[in-house]
């Protein structure tokens, strides 16, 4: 029986490539969504992969949607830890409910998501979780405090998790995306944006599937020694 992977944020932008990914690899994948269901339904007509609707950033909701997803297509044996949002701003102009919702959907959801599905992996002794970290997170970024902190916050639960589910052969890792072209990038304000692109050595902002490439392969069989580690895809924006 095909393997069971869900990508949250799963139905646009990223998490949208990672899904189609994923489904040509061979796996039964289920998109998490919270917000836009209009969005959320074209996609399940365009790609045929189910939709499952909660916030990620909620532990009872996501603890309710994954039993769900579990009893209706089966066990999660693939996480993808895709769900985040921006509040950028000035350290001055945040307010602790900027800086509390990205804490809570951009972090809080990988620990959510992982309560969830880390038994069930652990009980069957095989599981992939693939969390999506971001190039800011690394480097940090003026007017992000809240979402570097988060990014960065995403990084270190990957290296401890990852700790904890090697001997049940659940690897865990991090893929840190620079400037990706999607809607999140696109609300960058477009004069700030061209500074941005002006960094990246490659010259351009990178499109989604080359992010899922790497989910992809993070997710397979092969990459059973990776664990713990984390995947820049940039462009060259940043080395470490
Ligand atoms: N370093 C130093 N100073 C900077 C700066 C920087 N990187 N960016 C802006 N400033 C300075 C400006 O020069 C300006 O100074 P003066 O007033 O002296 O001219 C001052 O800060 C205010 O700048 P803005 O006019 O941009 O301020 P604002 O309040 O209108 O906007 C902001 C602030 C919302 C943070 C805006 O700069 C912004 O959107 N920046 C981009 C943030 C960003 O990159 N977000 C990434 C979103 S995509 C994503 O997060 C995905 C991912 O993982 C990569």
């Amino acid at each position: 029986m095909a393997r069971v992977a869900i990508v949250t944020g799963g139905t646009r932008g990223i998490g949208r490539a990672i899904c189609e990914h994923l489904k040509e690899d061979g796996f039964t994948v289920v998109a998490n969504y919270g917000g836009n269901d209009e969005a959320a339904q074209a996609f399940t007509k365009e790609t045929g992969i189910a939709a499952y609707k909660w916030d990620v950033g909620d532990h009872h909701a996501t603890q309710a949607g994954c039993e769900k997803v579990t009893e209706e297509i089966g066990p999660v044996d693939v996480v993808v830890n895709n769900a985040g949002i921006t509040r950028d701003g000035t350290l001055m102009r945040m307010t602790y409910e900027d800086w509390h919702d990205v804490m809570r959907i951009n972090l809080g959801g990988c620990f959510n998501m992982a309560k969830a599905c880390f038994p069930g992996m652990k009980e069957r002794g095989w599981g992939r979780i693939v969390n999506i970290g971001s190039i800011n997170g690394q480097a940090g970024q003026y007017g992000q405090v809240n979402y570097a902190a988060a990014k960065s916050g995403i990084h270190g639960f990957t290296k401890a998790l990852a700790q904890e589910g090697a001997r049940f052969d659940i690897t865990v890792n991090a893929i840190a995306p620079g400037y990706i072209d999607t809607d999140m990038v696109a609300a960058v304000p477009e004069n700030v944006l061209e500074k941005i692109v002006a960094k990246i050595p490659v010259g351009r902002l990178g499109q989604p599937s080359e992010i899922a490439r790497g989910v992809s392969f993070l997710c397979s069989d092969e990459a059973g020694f990776v664990t713990g580690s984390t995947m820049s895809i940039n462009g060259g924006q940043h080395m470490y």
